[in-house]
């Protein structure tokens, strides 16, 4: 059977980015980490292309490392993230989800 198609896969991401990731990254403000429209800035600006920004994100956000990091001053500021347990697959959907959507 299956389960996702595309459409219901990215509203998969965007629920677990809601109930994972927005717990400390707000969309607009920088409370206890930047926000997600800042790490999206960040990101953008390094990665411009999807498919290096789908698995730079994905890679750093399963094994986040301040060597690895493009945010050096946010983990000066915030401390390194702590690390997530989220399969692969699932961070790369996520990030896809960060990638497309708008944050404002
Ligand atoms: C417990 C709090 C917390 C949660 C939950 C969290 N983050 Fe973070 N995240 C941080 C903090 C603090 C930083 C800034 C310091 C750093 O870069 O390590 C950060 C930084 C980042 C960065 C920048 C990495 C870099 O290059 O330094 C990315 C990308 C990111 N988070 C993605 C995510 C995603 C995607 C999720 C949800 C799956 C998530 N975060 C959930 C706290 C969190």
């Amino acid at each position: 059977m299956v389960l996702y198609n595309i459409g219901l896969a990215s509203n998969y991401a965007g629920l677990l980015f809601d109930g994972n990731c927005v717990t400390c990254h707000h969309k607009t403000k920088a409370i206890s980490a930047p926000s997600i429209k800042e790490v999206k800035e960040n990101y953008l600006r390094a990665f411009p292309n999807k498919d290096d920004f789908v698995l730079y994100m994905s890679n750093w956000v399963h094994a986040p490392n301040e060597e690895t990091s493009i945010m050096q001053n946010a983990i000066l500021k915030y401390g390194l993230m702590p690390m997530l347990s989220y399969d692969k697959k699932t961070l790369e959907e996520i990030s896809a989800y960060i990638y497309d959507m708008k944050f404002d």
